[in-house]
């Protein structure tokens, strides 16, 4: 039973999770997902499907590299939950991506031909660095259980929540959930109960993984990595959806200017001495974007 200065910690921590939850969320492209052009969303699909590719053996990374056999054993159970059924007659979690796809109106042979693209080759490279590098500290239960829940189960039901907000009307016409695959994660990867209240009774993929976090955090001599280690992974799968910032329509129908972007001629508030320029007056300014920083503020490969 946790004391109350271990709930107060945990709740904290929450909060500050939340928050960067809710950073993520907004990533423009994510944000975007109904106004890509059919291409581009499909492109998108691709690309993140390699990533999806990666997730089992970033588990298995995980596994080798934890130390205590709780967390070990809450991650075997969520790795063998992508294989379901020993008799092989089950698709695996992958296999049921592919189904979607293909519902989608992708081809079989675009999925065959499609390729990473530079910025989603680093991405993978970088999210196996970032476990093999918590790995090697002298928290890594904590760091690497803290990664695995956010990377590869909180973040990812908010981006498939996004997505299914440009693909669920074409999964769900006639009034049927045919989605086998991104439906279903969005749903049980999310994270449904804060750490502190996490308890046996919720059975998202985030929230059993919390549930051994939780009591490690509560513990923990500092917390302090846990903000920076979330960060980063916000940091990392921003940069993910940052490649697709150019196909983002502008609001009169031109590519999307990256967040950050100096738009010459753009109305913007800008504060001079503490005097507001007026807004009828056009400037250079830098367009405000939070979502922009998180995409752009993160060092490629830590
Ligand atoms: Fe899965
Ligand atoms: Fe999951």
């Amino acid at each position: 039973m946790a004391t109350t200065a271990e709930l107060e910690r945990l709740q904290e921590l929450d909060e500050a999770e939340d928050r960067r939850i809710a950073r993520f969320r907004d990533h423009p492209v994510l944000a975007g997902t109904t106004r890509l052009r059919r291409d581009d969303l499909h492109a998108l699909l691709l690309q993140r499907r390699f990533v999806s590719h990666q997730f089992t053996p970033a588990y298995d990374l995980v596994i080798d590299l934890l130390g205590d056999e709780t967390a070990r054993r809450i991650a075997r159970t969520i790795l063998r939950e992508e294989y379901p059924d020993g008799s092989g007659h089950t698709p695996s979690h992958r296999e049921d991506m592919r189904t979607d796809l293909l519902q989608l109106g992708i081809t079989a042979e675009a999925i065959a031909a499609s390729r990473e693209t530079a910025a989603t080759k680093q991405n993978i490279a970088d999210s196996f660095e970032l476990l093999r590098t918590a790995g090697a500290q002298p928290d890594a239960d904590l760091r690497l259980l803290t990664i695995l829940r956010f990377w590869g189960e909180v973040l990812v039901s908010v981006e498939y929540t996004r997505i299914w907000e440009g693909i669920g009307p074409e999964l769900t016409a006639g009034g049927e959930n045919r989605s086998r695959f991104y439906h279903p994660h969005l749903v049980h990867d999310a994270k449904a109960r804060p750490l502190a209240t996490v308890s046996l009774l919720s059975s998202t993929h985030s929230d059993r993984l919390a549930m051994r976090l939780s009591e490690l955090l509560a513990r923990a001599p500092s917390t302090a990595f846990f903000g920076e280690v979330e960060d980063e992974v916000v940091r990392l799968k921003s940069r993910f959806y940052d490649q697709f910032l150019p196909a983002l329509p502008g609001d009169d129908g031109d590519a999307a200017q990256p967040p950050g972007a100096v738009v010459v001629g753009d109305v913007v508030d800008v504060e001079v001495a503490g005097d507001e320029v007026d807004d009828d007056v056009a400037v250079e300014g830098v367009v405000d974007d939070d979502a922009g920083a998180v995409g752009s503020a993160g060092a490629v490969g830590s």
